[in-house]
């Protein structure tokens, strides 16, 4: 059966095999190309004041809340380095209700004591023992399906699977609960477009996550709910509403952005079809094509932040309480910084892009980001030869614009190789 192609497939739990595009509504704001306008209020000035321009989404209600957007590049780093000047506790406003309270919008130091508390189960090691066995097998599994007929969806066949289904096995679920827990992240991760639907979700996932919890106090095995079951730092421990917590977060923090920045990247290749051929021919320079798509596209443009006392930033006055939206899309194509920065050049110079944000905030899912999406990518041009985009298809680009992503990217090829070779 193909998971996740048409709402009417079952799955073995008998939960319905979940259709991606049945929440279409997940994409805030729905727009081809927002660059050219970025560029523009960027070139006017580096911060400005009023929200990001969302043509096609809702506008934010705040009640007469200053809002500031920034959009230069060293304005951005300067934002997400002084934590203390810009605060990252609206998402508690933003997301606190869904997700319940998340180490996103602590500030210091609580902040550092609980992400001390999750980070061991993302260090190195720990990835090392993830990446052989299993986002290998979670890829290869995806790729079986579709590798002998020559075409696929690379969105509905092969990425939109992958990161949940990684989580789910890093977690430690049962694989017969799979479709139902892609059901709640993905209702989760939609709570803006419908909030009823959103907040069940979120209860589901507790009730769930509860059982297996106290499952693995009792017996700990070797997965992520077991590492933050015992996690303990200067005798502090994560409560359960803590660990239901931060296992919300994963959802929109390391599944959507990881599809829709492998999309991105495949989006990036297929449209450059000598760069493709460059990384077929030598899979090493996947890591510098996967920078250099995660620069050029990143999956979430914005981040947001509150200044908490009165503050000038690029030249403007910033009110203390003022709602602070941080352009990651825009200061990752700042020419100030970077040369030709429109366009995809997995060759150019390396210098570090803002995509995974910076400072105590930075993504704490990064390294895990980019070795699920080298290990998927390589392993699918392993497989399949003289890959490109469907000629006889519809128009395929990327769009949204809070999140940015291909939603479709048909594909021709020749297979070449099982999974076994
Ligand atoms: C390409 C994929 C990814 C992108 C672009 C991305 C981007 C980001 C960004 C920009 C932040 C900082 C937000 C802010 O400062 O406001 C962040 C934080 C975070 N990310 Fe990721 N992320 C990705 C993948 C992942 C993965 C795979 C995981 C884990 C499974 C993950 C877990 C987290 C967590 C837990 C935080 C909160 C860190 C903190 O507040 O200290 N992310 N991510």
């Amino acid at each position: 059966m193909e998971a996740g192609v048409g709402s009417e497939a079952i799955e073995p739990s008998g939960w319905p095999a979940f259709d991606p595009f049945e929440l279409t509504d997940t994409v805030l704001g729905d727009v081809r190309d927002p660059y050219p306008a970025l560029a523009d209020l960027r070139r006017q000035a580096p911060v400005h004041e009023g929200p990001l321009p969302m043509p096609g989404a809702a506008e934010p209600r705040l009640h007469g809340t200053p809002q500031f957007t920034v959009y230069g590049h060293d304005e951005v780093v300067r934002v997400l380095r002084d934590h203390e000047t810009f605060s990252s506790s609206i998402y508690h406003d933003v997301m606190g209700m869904v997700m319940g309270r998340t180490i996103l919008e602590m500030d210091e130091p609580e902040h550092r004591m609980k992400r001390a508390l999750v980070s061991p189960a993302f260090r190195s090691r720990v990835l090392a023992r993830w990446e052989t066995g299993l986002v290998t097998s979670v890829v290869e599994g995806l790729i079986d399906r579709f590798a002998g007929n020559g075409r696929a969806d690379l969105v509905r066949e092969l990425l939109f699977d992958f990161p949940v289904q990684v989580i789910a096995r890093i977690l430690g679920l049962p694989m017969e609960d799979y479709a139902r827990f892609q059901r709640w992240s993905i209702e989760l991760l939609s709570v803006m477009a419908n909030f009823e639907r959103g907040m069940a979700a979120s209860r589901q996932l507790a009730e769930y996550f509860s059982g297996i919890l106290e499952e693995r106090r009792r017996s700990p095995s070797q997965d992520l709910i077991s590492d933050l079951a015992s996690a303990e730092v200067d005798g502090e421990r994560l409560g359960d509403e803590e660990v239901f917590a931060f296992l919300r977060l994963l959802l929109p923090a390391g599944v959507e952005t990881t599809y829709r920045a492998s999309g991105n990247l495949l989006f990036g290749l297929l449209s450059h079809p000598d760069q493709l051929g460059a990384v077929c021919r030598d899979l090493s320079l996947l890591p510098q094509a996967f920078e250099e798509a995660l620069r050029w596209e990143p999956p979430l443009t914005i981040l947001l932040r509150i200044a908490t006392t009165d503050t000038e930033l690029g030249g403007v006055e910033i009110p203390a309480g003022a709602h602070i939206g941080v352009c990651v899309a825009a200061a990752n194509r700042d020419e100030r910084r970077y040369q030709a920065a429109d366009s995809f050049d997995i060759f150019r110079d390396p210098r570090q892009h803002v995509t995974f944000g910076f400072g105590v905030h930075m993504c704490l899912g990064m390294h895990l980001a980019r070795m699920e999406t080298r290990v998927a990518v390589s392993k699918l041009f392993q497989r399949v030869e003289g890959m490109c985009l469907d000629p006889g298809d519809l128009d395929p680009h990327i769009h949204g614009m809070a999140f940015r992503s291909p939603t479709a990217l048909p594909v021709t090829f020749s297979a070449v190789r099982s999974s076994g070779d």
